[in-house]
């Protein structure tokens, strides 16, 4: 179990501290070494030169800004709408010794009002634009504060691809056997305060790869590369715990709650009799994609 305080910080604290690995210290571990070759593809294509300053959007716990002001001898502004994540980083960046090359901003993505335009050298970002409605307010505010010639380097899961299958799988497991079943429980797992926009749309979902292309391209962006990897697997057997205590992002509740939320004792256990042989032998398919999306003012 974690040791943490994270009951009085906000949902993205809690959710990347604690929630995203089932509050379990090792699992923790275990997603930071699986997330390292991400942070290192984001920081390669962010192609940093000997000094400069990096501002890392929506920096969570670090995982990029950190591995900037380590890697390489940028300042590094980090900028988040959390206070506590921003509270986390700076006390890493204070124990390493390494406050003196950091800024701390609390922004949002579409609204960089503190920061001075024509004057970022690199932007990276992961796994942020999902959260934010206004993606072309974003790459706007991203434009404006980069000095000419500044890069941007950033990471998103693309859910969109595979959004059709969601309505009758989980994380690859064939639901139609307990379909209504499913559909209670999928309904129980959206939190009530998720990022919904006034018009209904979801950001996680409401955009592809070509979409971040053509908001890079009509923003300004001279130079545009994406990579764009699709996955598609039998997701490996895992205790099936594991799987039901994991909120899958920052606007959901685990599958634990929502169950506990949506059906009764009987629901429950036809509910787990047809989804645990499944999680526990790996017998799904899995289909994911994400971009890597980089390229200079
Ligand atoms: C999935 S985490 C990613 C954190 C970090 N970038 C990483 O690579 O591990 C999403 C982060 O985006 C932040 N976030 C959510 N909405 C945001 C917004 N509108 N503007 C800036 N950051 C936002 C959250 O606080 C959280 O730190």
């Amino acid at each position: 179990m974690m040791l943490d305080d994270s009951e009085n910080k906000d949902i993205w604290y809690r959710w990347l501290l604690s929630r995203r690995d089932g509050e379990n210290t090792e699992r923790r571990k275990e997603t930071l070494r699986q997330l390292s070759p991400i942070r290192d593809k984001v920081l390669e294509r962010a192609d940093l030169a000997d000094s400069g300053t990096l501002l890392d959007v929506g920096c969570g716990d670090g995982l990029i800004g950190l591995g900037a002001l380590e890697s390489s001898s940028y300042n590094v502004i980090f900028s988040d709408i959390s206070s506590d994540l921003l509270e986390y980083c700076r006390d890493i960046v204070t124990e390493s010794g390494l406050l003196n090359r950091c800024r701390f901003e609390l922004l949002s993505a579409d609204n960089l009002h503190t920061i001075a335009s024509d004057s970022v050298d690199v932007i990276t970002t992961r796994s942020v634009l999902i959260y934010v409605s206004d993606k072309r307010k974003a790459f706007s505010e991203f434009f404006r504060v980069l000095k000419p010639g500044g890069r941007v380097s950033l990471f998103e899961p693309i859910n969109s691809f595979g959004n059709a299958d969601r309505e009758r799988s989980w994380m690859g497991y064939d639901m139609l056997p307990v379909i209504d079943l499913y559909q209670k429980v999928r309904k129980g797992m959206q939190r009530e305060d998720a990022n919904v926009t006034d018009e209904g749309r979801n950001p996680m979902i409401d955009f592809d790869e070509r979409d971040l292309i053509s908001l890079a391209d009509e923003i300004g962006f001279r130079h545009i590369f994406l990579d764009y990897h699709v996955v598609i697997h039998p997701p490996p057997p895992s205790p099936v715990h594991y799987l039901y205590s994991t909120p899958p992002n920052p606007n959901a509740y685990s599958m634990q709650e929502a169950i506990a939320r949506t059906l009764s004792q009987e629901e429950e256990k036809e509910f787990i009799a047809h989804l645990q042989p499944l999680v526990e032998s790996g017998e799904g398919k899995r289909r994911m994609a994400y971009a890597y999306l980089y390229g200079s003012k």
